[in-house]
């Protein structure tokens, strides 16, 4: 008979490298840029604003393309899935315990993440469009004629509001994991690891090296300056 030891690992399985370094310093980064940018647009300090918005640019470009050939839990193709498997999660979902555990994001958190990365990318790009009809133009209002720079201002004031929304929700279902679900996932997110059930600890997910992964911010980041430089 096994002893209790070794019946909750079983239970539990192993523990695992669930999310590559990149994809935890892209989200931490991400949250502190966010952050700053909310900040420093409600004190109306712009500059810091337009690099804040920068920054959240060149991040969400790394993870766009991070997500197609980055480590196997940082895939696009791993975790977003159809109509079918978010029902077939939902199901065991409201069975609870370990079987709703999954190996990276879940998929119905997926559709959190890709609603975030293309929300930022869309607010940050409209920034880029945005003035406050003032003193301070986004870098490319030079490019762009009056009604685009009204229409893309328009969508950016919106969208901060959009934003809001989908950061609590995405916060609130951490906590909810936390507390209702006993799944703590803001572990994982800074040390990479997580215990999971045995079905899903047979092997360490594929990662992808971290050289591939500074040559993509550093493409990200040489794009904006370009595009930037382009306007003025
Ligand atoms: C500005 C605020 C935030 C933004 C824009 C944001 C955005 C994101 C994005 C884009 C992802 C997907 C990560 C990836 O696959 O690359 C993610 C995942 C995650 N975030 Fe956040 N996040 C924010 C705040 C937070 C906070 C405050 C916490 C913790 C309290 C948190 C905890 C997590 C966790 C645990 C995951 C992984 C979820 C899972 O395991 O499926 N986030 N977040």
């Amino acid at each position: 008979m096994a002893s209790g030891h070794t019946a909750t690992r079983e239970k539990h399985g192993r523990e695992l490298r669930v999310w590559d370094l990149p994809t935890r310093l892209f989200h931490w980064a991400l949250v502190a840029a966010v952050a700053v940018a909310i900040l420093s647009a409600e004190l109306g300090v712009l500059a810091v604003h337009m690099l804040a918005g920068e920054t959240v640019l060149i991040l969400v470009l790394f993870r766009l393309v991070w997500g197609v050939v980055g480590s196997q839990t940082a895939r696009f193709t791993e975790f977003v899935k159809g109509p079918g498997a978010i029902h077939d999660y939902l199901k065991r979902s409201r069975a609870g315990g370990e079987a709703a555990f999954t190996l990276g994001h879940n998929p119905l958190g997926a559709l959190m993440v890709v609603a975030l990365l293309l929300v930022l990318l869309v607010q940050a790009g409209s920034g880029l469009f945005t003035s406050d009809d003032i003193l301070v133009d986004g870098p490319l209002v030079p490019l762009a004629s009056g009604a685009t720079v009204s229409l893309l201002g328009s969508l950016h004031r919106l969208l901060a509001n959009g934003i809001f929304v989908l950061i609590g929700l995405h916060v609130a279902a951490v906590f909810f994991y936390l507390l209702v679900r006993k799944d703590n996932l803001i572990r994982p997110m800074l040390t990479g690891r997580k215990t999971l059930p045995a079905r899903l600890a047979a092997t360490e997910p594929r990662r992808a090296p971290a050289a591939l992964a500074l040559a993509i911010l550093a493409t990200s980041a040489g794009l904006v300056f370009l595009v930037l430089r382009a306007a003025g």
